[in-house]
């Protein structure tokens, strides 16, 4: 019985991770579009590379990268949260 639960432990955190992340990309759509396929002006983030949004909303955050918003959205999330946000997207298609 303790093997079982240690086996399936990692498999449980996965599930609960990609959920997470999901619910966390939701709160980006309102802007950026239902899994990151924008519309009109606003920029894609649907398969843009993880590391890329990472670095550029650490940059919003940092206050490197000028922003009309983006820079206190960043400031809402955690490093992990983002990190979570960014692989989401990475995996959506981009529709165009
Ligand atoms: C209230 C609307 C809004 C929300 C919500 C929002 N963004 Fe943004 N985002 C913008 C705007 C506007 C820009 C363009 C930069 C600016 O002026 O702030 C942008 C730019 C970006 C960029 C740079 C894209 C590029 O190619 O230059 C990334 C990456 C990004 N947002 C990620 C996110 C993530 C991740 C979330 C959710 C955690 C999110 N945004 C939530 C409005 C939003």
């Amino acid at each position: 019985m303790i093997v079982a639960a240690l086996v399936a432990a990692p498999v449980v955190a996965t599930a609960q991770d990609a959920n997470l992340a999901r619910n966390l990309a939701a709160t980006c759509a309102n802007c950026h579009g239902t899994n990151g396929n924008a519309r009109g002006e606003m920029k894609p983030l649907a398969g843009m590379a993880a590391g890329k949004i990472v670095a550029m909303v650490a940059d919003f955050k940092s206050g490197a990268q000028p922003a009309t918003i983006m820079h206190q959205i960043a400031k809402g999330y955690t490093d992990e949260q983002i990190k979570l946000v960014a692989g989401y997207f990475a995996a959506q298609q981009p529709s165009k």
